[in-house]
């Protein structure tokens, strides 16, 4: 009999590509085979977002472009649906299955018996869907969760309520993963989680192996130490990490990531708004201050402990404008913290409220046109800061991870992500995908770097 086959559809965040890629193994397990051809499946998995309207608006209008295109296919629904839209789906005809991600070693046995609907409502208990070997979706760059869900409860955001509670994964299975990789030749590494200096693991009884006694202290393998760990990993990779937050951000974790040298000099460190007041309201527990102290602590000892280029880190941000009651005055400081900071890099928001968070319960009342505004400010600014920042590279020599290619005539352009997480091609008569190489930047725009290959 011919086998059964699934198409994928990954909303969202890397945290849903990490697990999209944990669906695909078990879908083959199960017996089933990849297509990507929608009129051939016999299942498509939506794995979905919710972390705006836009984002699972997106999963409804597919869900019927879906059944359009192929009537007999069965719809398996996960990833991150609050409750209210799982109330809908499951309202839905076309809608078959609505399972929980960390359930995922059991689909084959809920579609068998027909169960619908599957979802841990509170307190999800366990990732150890996490230990099911992904299926990686390439060889050069592996994303690693570390942890699941997250405590923080920022009153705009869905991700407590579709993913539950933190949970944290064994540091022995997250080494062990990152070790595999860097012995199979994997030369970047993604450690994910929501929230990952909130990594704080505490080892039970002695089990401690010899190696690693050194480095841990008084059996808790913290945020910092895990890099340290990985980092001593013999190979030549490069360790990558999001997101960290603003808060419980130590002396001794901006030392370790500026001292680890495999790390890359990159960081994304989530502001939301430069105003006191919204933080306090978005219950961000930080002030405008705090957060620039940080930041001049983080360039201070990249200063102190790398070399070259890498002693100017680069520096990314989420932004969320909109939020209830943000008056102009409150969205001006936002303005002045982005441009004394200069971010190289910031994903900008317009604020969505959520149903069943904190903030849902405020009046949505920044109208959307002046939301718009807002963006558009940031954004513009974003592209001069940006092109400013860039010029630092110019005729500089960097290292350039190359993901992907497109052969041109007699050429390839290449096009990767340098360790400042910079997009850059370049053109090569060599197909150097999956490599890292040295390339000389000789143009620098807002959000991509031209480079020729040394
Ligand atoms: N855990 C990450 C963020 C996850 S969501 C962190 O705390 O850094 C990614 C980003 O989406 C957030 O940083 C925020 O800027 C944006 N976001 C989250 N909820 C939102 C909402 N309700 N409306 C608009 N943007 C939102
Ligand atoms: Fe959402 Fe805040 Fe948790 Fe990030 S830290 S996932 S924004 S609740
Ligand atoms: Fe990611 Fe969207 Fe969930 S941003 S954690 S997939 S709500």
């Amino acid at each position: 009999m011919a086998k059964k086959k699934y198409l994928i559809i990954t909303y969202g965040c890397q945290m849903n590509k990490a697990d999209s890629e944990r669906i695909e193994r078990i879908m083959q397990v199960f017996g089933y085979q990849k297509t990507s051809d929608e009129k051939e499946a016999d299942f498509f998995i939506i794995n979905a977002c919710s972390v705006r309207q836009s984002a699972i608006d997106r999963v409804y209008s597919k869900v019927k472009d879906l059944k359009n295109k192929n009537k007999k296919a069965k719809i398996i629904l996960t990833g991150c649906i609050l409750k209210k839209d799982r109330e809908n789906f499951l309202k839905d005809k076309n809608v078959d299955f609505i399972f929980s991600i960390n359930s995922l070693k059991n689909w084959q046995k809920f579609i068998k018996e027909k169960k619908r609907y599957f979802w841990q409502e509170k307190d999800i208990k366990d990732c150890k869907y996490l230990e099911i070997e992904p299926e990686y979706s390439n060889n050069f760059s592996a994303l690693i969760p570390i942890s699941f869900g997250c405590n923080n409860f920022c009153t705009y955001c869905a991700v407590p309520y579709t993913r539950g509670k933190l949970i944290l994964r064994d540091w022995r299975k997250i080494v062990k993963e990152a070790e595999k990789l860097v012995n199979l030749g994997f030369k970047e590494i993604w450690l994910l989680g929501q929230n990952v200096n909130d990594y704080n693991f505490k080892i039970k009884g002695n089990k401690i192996p010899d190696k690693f006694k050194k480095i841990i202290k008084n059996k808790v393998v913290d945020f910092a130490t895990l890099l340290a760990i990985i980092n001593d990993i013999k190979g030549d990779f490069w360790i990558r990490f999001t997101s960290p937050h603003p808060e419980n951000f130590s002396e001794k974790l901006i030392k370790k990531i500026a001292k680890c040298q495999k790390i890359t000099p990159y960081l994304n460190l989530p502001l939301q708004s430069g105003d006191d007041e919204i933080l306090k309201r978005m219950n961000r527990h930080y002030k405008a201050k705090d957060y620039e102290k940080l930041v001049q602590k983080i360039r201070f000892y990249f200063k102190k402990y790398r070399k070259g280029i890498e002693k100017d880190p680069s520096l990314s941000t989420d932004i969320i404008v909109g939020f209830p009651g943000e008056s102009e005055k409150q969205f001006q400081n936002t303005v002045k913290l982005f441009k004394k900071i200069k971010f190289d890099m910031a994903y900008i928001a317009k604020y969505s409220q959520r149903p069943g968070t904190i903030a849902s319960k405020f009046k949505d009342d920044v109208l959307s046109q002046e939301k718009e505004r807002r963006y558009k400010i940031l954004q513009n600014l974003l592209r001069k800061i940006a092109k400013e920042r860039n010029k630092r590279f110019l005729n500089k020599k960097v290292e350039v991870l190359v993901e992907e290619v497109k052969k041109e005539n007699n050429f390839f352009w290449c096009y990767g992500k340098t360790r400042h997480f910079k997009s850059l091609k370049f053109k090569s008569n060599e197909n150097l995908q999956g490599k890292i190489v040295n390339v000389k930047v000789i143009k620098a725009d807002s959000f991509g770097l031209l480079g020729k290959l040394l």
